[in-house]
């Protein structure tokens, strides 16, 4: 395992005191320590959408990004950067608070290093979460989409040497999203009351949206919603065994801005993500307690 990966996965367990995982005590001179509270079953990025569901969480400790040495922070206005460890409906979780994009000017590997170690922490289960335009008109302002299938249009986090410790060179997508696991999710958003959309997530570099003939364009190869986000994530929690459901928040529809012609702002973009996020968050812990 790099280095880079180990050192922070370490620095973090302390900070925590979470005990260490597999991936140290299978290693030959690998961690001896033992003690510490239980390695968190779940692990969930809070992007637009999920931050209320920080609230959810029984919190047992916190760790600023800022204390964590070379950790990317997010440099967008309203991402907040900690990891969260607690209990949410009787699992251990740690969620993330933040998360850095692409778009943003780190390389891939340091955008997908939180997630990197959130799985040798020992998650089993990855949730993501994320902002996301419509491409289909299907789509309205408010719906949660959950993620049937993706498309990468930012550059892939496994290019380089692979860490063997990690996973295989050549890793398995054909079920990025857990099937089981989208099931859950349609059955417990309908004891709420409501419906989730399913769909292809389409990730792209941002940080310009999309102009009317690419919102074309990325309908026509199969995309139903847009974002600058999660792919990378879900490519590396794939990598590493970890089983995902992943959550898109439609904020924006596209196909009805191409024809209004009114600008897209980021602002209204937090703003629909704000009124959705109950509904978002109670689905989630309800998903969590039922893992
Ligand atoms: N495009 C790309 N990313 C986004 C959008 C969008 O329309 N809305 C929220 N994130």
């Amino acid at each position: 395992m790099s280095e880079r990966i180990r050192n922070t996965t370490c620095f973090i367990r302390s900070r925590l005191n979470i005990a260490p995982h597999r991936y140290y005590t299978d290693m030959p001179g690998g961690a001896v320590e033992t003690g510490g509270l239980p390695a968190p079953q779940v692990g969930i990025v809070l992007g637009s959408g999920l931050g209320a569901l920080a609230d959810s969480i029984e919190t047992i400790g916190t760790l600023d990004y800022a204390e964590i040495p070379d950790f990317p922070r997010s440099t967008v206005p309203g991402h907040r950067g900690r990891f969260i460890y607690g209990r949410l409906g009787g699992k251990y979780v740690i969620a993330m608070e933040g998360r850095v994009h692409y778009y943003e000017g780190y390389p891939i590997r340091d955008v997908v290093l939180p997630v990197r170690v959130l799985c040798c922490l020992g998650i089993e289960t990855l949730i993501v979460s994320n902002a996301a335009g419509g491409l289909t008109p299907l789509f309205q302002v408010g719906d949660i989409m959950v993620i049937e299938d993706h498309i990468n249009l930012i550059p892939n986090p496994l290019v380089g040497p692979n860490d063997a410790v990690l996973g295989e060179r050549f890793s398995d997508m054909t079920q990025p999203y857990d099937r089981k696991l989208i099931a859950l999710a349609h059955r417990v958003a309908r004891e709420q009351g409501f419906s989730l959309q399913q769909g292809c997530y389409v990730g792209t570099t941002g940080p310009s949206y999309e102009t009317p003939a690419e919102v074309r364009y990325f309908h026509t190869i199969g995309g139903d919603a847009i974002g600058m986000s999660t792919t990378p994530e879900v490519i590396v929690a794939r990598h590493q065994g970890v089983s995902v459901l992943g959550f898109s928040l439609i904020t924006n529809a596209l196909r009805r801005s191409e024809t209004s012609g009114s600008p897209l702002t980021h602002a209204e973009v937090v703003e629909a993500s704000g009124e959705a996020t109950p509904r978002l968050c109670a689905l989630v812990s309800e998903v969590v307690a039922r893992l």
